[in-house]
């Protein structure tokens, strides 16, 4: 298990250092160019997400003026995992079971801010589970649809095809703090080897926040 969760997270890892750097071209508002909408900087929404054909169900309570971001994550009749992400870097990877497993990581990046679509290319529109939407892509590594009426994020499927269904958007909605402490044996050891890994490859890479969720989203399986 962990062979296998190292050996994705590191192959993301090297096709990301690959990827060229960002060069966002002078971003003028243009009717027919339209840009993403920012999230809004407290939300809850419930995702149904699909990882070939590895089906779960995501509560993600995004908080930035708390500075967290939080994944609870349903896998399909299976065990709950919470993905707890802090601004300072600290991520939390842990279960609530019997089995108290925790993993602690340390990123050089924070949370996504409410602005990481800015400079994405658009790519036009297009239907996604019928709704009509304009399409993004940022750095090849994220493609995002957004209805064109409402401007609520509806889908975003992640290079590895990794994908990502908006079944609930409710903005201002936040978790109440006490569901944002970890368990205690969370602060017993830390997987010091990898995390210093993932932390020196952070530094290289171009878009190091959108390389956290796409680490800690590999160490979910
Ligand atoms: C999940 O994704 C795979 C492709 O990776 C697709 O074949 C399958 O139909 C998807 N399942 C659901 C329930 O959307
Ligand atoms: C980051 O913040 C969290 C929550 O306050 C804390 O548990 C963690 O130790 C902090 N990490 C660092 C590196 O300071």
């Amino acid at each position: 298990m962990a062979s296998t969760t190292q050996s994705t997270s590191f192959s993301l890892l090297s096709l990301l250092l690959l990827l060229p750097s960002l060069s966002s071209p002078s971003p003028t508002p243009n009717p027919q160019n339209p840009t993403p909408s920012p999230w809004p900087s407290q939300f809850h929404s419930v995702l149904f997400m699909n990882q070939s054909g590895t089906l779960q169900k995501t509560d993600l309570w995004y908080d930035w003026p708390n500075g967290r971001n939080f994944n609870i994550i349903q896998t399909q009749l299976g065990t709950i995992k919470y993905d707890l992400e802090w601004n300072n870097g600290t991520s939390y990877i842990y279960t609530l079971d019997s089995d108290k497993k925790c993993r602690v990581l340390h990123f050089e990046v924070g949370i996504l801010r409410p602005n990481w679509l800015d400079g994405a290319n658009y790519l036009g529109q297009k239907y996604m589970d019928g709704f009509l939407c304009n399409v993004w892509e940022k750095v090849d590594f994220i493609w995002y649809y957004e209805d064109v009426d409402t401007k609520r994020p509806v889908f975003w499927e992640f290079y590895t095809g990794f994908s990502g269904h908006v079944m609930t958007f409710e903005v201002g909605k936040v978790l109440e703090d006490a569901n944002w402490q970890a368990p205690v044996y969370c602060f017993k050891e830390a997987d010091k080897g990898e995390s210093s890994l993932i932390e020196s490859m952070a530094d290289l890479a171009p878009s190091g926040r959108l390389m956290r969720e796409a680490i800690t989203t590999s160490l979910m399986y």
